[in-house]
């Protein structure tokens, strides 16, 4: 327990004597059965994998944790990411943690406030480029080629490696793969790792098979779907607001070798299901994240069967790194009231009758 993904996966990594053993505690994240939502949605089992207790809030940590030591051991002074918001936040805190100096490059006014926050508090040197995440990383691309720093976008083999560590813990858990693994969709490295951790568990015979992948993107941002990229895309889901995933091929690769799939949901669709899993199984993510569970809810919309089917939802990262969405979208007026205790209880009664 807290070990984290370098001493627990040891075996399956690329990492020998000379790796710093690093961790912030990553990884060994709950898995989550259903309360209600499974049960509506026909399936036998639904679990939610919850990524936002990783130490940064957000799955980023299992990659970054191997692309830090990876930097470390081959005496890198200084990594550099383009950013959504979390890839910065979790290179920023394992910066920090091995005294790397760190450099973000985020879309200005497109990164959720808690995500920003936690670069300022780790120390990140943060640059907000008047573009988009796609062009930000366009030019991390360029400076790591031009000077010594190292690139700990997903593009850096090692952030991969980690990230497949999520498919160990789920068939560990499980003691086999699910019938289905849903998954959101921006980069495309989450989807390639999950696909690379499922097939090597069951090489390694920890599995018996591998699940199909249901990979969803934001109809506003889905490259993958339309079979083009995006110049200018929009979701309310800024995490994965990406038009020309770097994974891409990786992720039709794994789409088409898992038998899955990779589909679009709408912002109102993410919202939904964004408050459904808040509401009715008391799991706060990030809008991303919910594009999981807003896919499976389509998919079952459409005929597919989850009938004695186990099902798996990676939720991505914590609803408390967008707590301006959540206010925004509360229908719930905060009411304000005197330290009086009759008016309290009156106050309780007239809402509990709403
Ligand atoms: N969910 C969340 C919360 C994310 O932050 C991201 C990606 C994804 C899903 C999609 O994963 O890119 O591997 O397909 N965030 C990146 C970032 C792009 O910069 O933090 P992916």
């Amino acid at each position: 327990m807290g070990e984290g993904v370098l001493r627990r996966y040891k075996s399956f990594l690329p990492i020998g004597p000379a790796t710093p053993m690093v961790s912030l505690g990553e990884g060994d994240t709950p898995l989550v059965k259903s309360q209600s939502l499974g049960r509506a949605l026909g399936c036998a089992e639904l679990y939610f994998k919850l990524e936002g207790c990783n130490p940064t809030g957000s799955f980023k940590d299992r990659g970054m944790v191997v692309a830090v030591a990876k930097a470390l051991e081959e005496g890198s002074r200084a990594v550099i990411c383009a950013s959504t918001g979390n890839t910065s936040a979790s290179a920023a805190a394992y910066g920090a943690y091995c005294g790397l100096t760190t450099i973000v490059l985020v879309p200005k006014g497109n990164i959720a406030m808690g995500k920003l926050a936690q670069a300022v508090a780790y120390g990140a040197h943060i640059l907000a480029v008047n573009g988009n995440f796609d062009q930000a990383l366009a030019l991390v691309r360029d400076l790591a080629q031009k000077h010594p720093v190292t690139l700990v976008n997903s593009v850096n083999p090692y952030r991969l490696e980690g990230q497949k560590t999520g498919a160990f813990e789920v068939v560990d858990v499980l003691g086999d793969a699910p019938d289905y693994l849903c998954i959101p969709v921006g980069n495309a490295g989450n989807i390639s790792a999950y696909w690379r951790g499922f097939r090597q568990y069951c090489q390694a015979e920890h599995a018996t098979r591998t699940p199909r992948l249901l990979g969803f993107q934001a109809e506003g941002a889905a490259p993958l779907v339309l079979g083009h990229p995006v110049a200018e895309p929009h979701t309310i889901a800024s995490a994965i607001r990406i038009g020309n995933p770097a994974s891409w091929k990786l992720a039709i690769a794994a789409r088409d070798e898992s038998g899955g799939v990779i589909d679009a949901v709408s912002d109102e669709e993410i919202l939904e299901a964004y408050k459904l899993l808040a509401r009715s199984e008391g799991i706060f993510c990030e809008p991303a994240s919910a594009a999981s569970v807003a896919g499976l809810r389509k998919v079952v919309g459409q005929g597919l069967s989850l009938k004695g089917k186990q099902a798996v939802c990676i939720l991505t990262g914590t609803g408390l790194k967008d707590p301006e969405l959540a206010n925004q979208i509360a229908d719930i007026p905060l009411l304000e009231l005197p330290p009086d205790l009759e008016q309290v209880e009156q106050a309780i009664v007239s809402l509990r009758g709403k």
